[in-house]
């Protein structure tokens, strides 16, 4: 089978399509003939070799997280599925997705795809959707209070500000001035121009006492200090990247990250086929184009999602 690996620690513009056996499904692994595949930021980090310090990869390295296609085979004690079920799989632990097959462990995190989402769609979810699941819960912040989303215009942010608007929180979303009807149109009250000058004194603008929680899916380190700002004493900020313990002044850090509880991708994929969850997917490109398409992923950020297809 087709698989897109890196060879070695290096830029993607040296990925390569490789020739590879068709994985076999071991215990309580799925085996999925992919139709489609969404691209992560994190594909990118752990070929390039950006994180090979907090999470190094054995080489070749094949690339895909988020995959969507026919199950093709169940190993030993898998019993909630069935050869032939329309699935949608966060591959983290099985093997890469940017492939003709893949390998998912089953369990919460391999659903059945509603007949009404398509796989282009399906695709897009796990890792965005479960990584904005999971900071929205970090973020704790009550109906009725207040929140800035740094990043919102991207893969997590855009179902970030989504779930928290539906939870009656007021979202401030981040976004150039051509964004700024985007992500109102998600559920943001106010957008932010993080171009147009200090986001949080921007934010504080807009509420004066400062949010109850930032989540800020864009800095890290010491430079989320800068955005931290924007909580109100006693305020959160929350992390995808990671940060300092604490900050000079009265805000809890909270670190987290993709989260695969039970139910939470059925519970996603759930909204998404309702219609209460809008997945915006801004590239779709065969795989034969697949390494161009991780190429031009890495180089510009892009409204939602780019996934590939099969
Ligand atoms: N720890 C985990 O488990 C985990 C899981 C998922 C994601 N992550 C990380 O979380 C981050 C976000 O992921 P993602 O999939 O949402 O990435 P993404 O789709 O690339 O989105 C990033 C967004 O940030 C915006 N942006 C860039 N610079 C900005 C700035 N200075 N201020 C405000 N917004 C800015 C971009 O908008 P423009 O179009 O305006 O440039 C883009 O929409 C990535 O670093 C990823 O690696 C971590």
């Amino acid at each position: 089978m087709k698989v897109v690996v890196a060879p070695g620690y290096v830029p993607v513009e040296d990925l390569v399509v490789a020739d590879q056996p068709r994985p076999e499904a071991g215990p309580g692994q799925v085996l999925i003939k992919l139709k489609a595949a969404a691209l992560n930021p994190l594909d990118v980090k752990l070929s390039t070799g950006v994180m090979k310090d907090q999470m190094p990869v054995d080489h070749p390295f094949a690339l895909g997280l988020d995959a969507a296609g026919t199950v093709e085979a169940l190993g030993e004690g898998v019993q909630d599925l069935r050869v032939g079920d329309e699935v949608i799989a966060f591959t983290y632990g099985g093997s890469g997705a940017l492939a003709e097959y893949a390998l998912a462990n089953a369990g919460p995190t391999v659903v059945r795809r509603p007949a009404g989402l398509d796989p282009v769609q399906g695709a897009a979810l796990p890792v965005a959707a479960m990584t904005a699941a999971a900071v929205i819960t970090a973020a704790d912040v009550p109906t009725g209070g207040t929140l800035l989303i740094v990043g919102a215009t991207g893969g997590v942010g855009s179902f970030a500000v989504q779930l928290a608007a539906q939870a009656g929180v007021k979202v401030l979303a981040t976004a150039t001035r051509d964004e700024a009807d985007y992500v109102r149109g998600l559920g943001a009250k106010e957008a932010v121009d993080y171009t147009a000058g200090d986001v949080a004194e921007l934010a504080r603008a807009a509420e004066p006492g400062g949010v109850d929680a930032v989540i800020d899916l864009v800095n890290f380190g010491p430079g989320l200090a800068a955005t931290a700002a924007a909580a109100k004493p006693g305020g959160r900020i929350v992390s995808t990247l990671g940060g300092p313990p604490s900050f000079d002044r009265d805000v809890t850090a909270v670190y987290t990250g993709v989260e695969g509880g039970i139910g939470r991708l059925d519970e996603l994929v759930g909204k998404a086929a309702g219609g209460t969850l809008a997945i915006e997917v801004s590239s779709v490109r065969p795989f034969s184009e697949a390494v161009a398409a991780v190429v031009d992923f890495a180089a510009a950020a892009n409204r939602g999602k780019t996934v590939i297809t099969f």
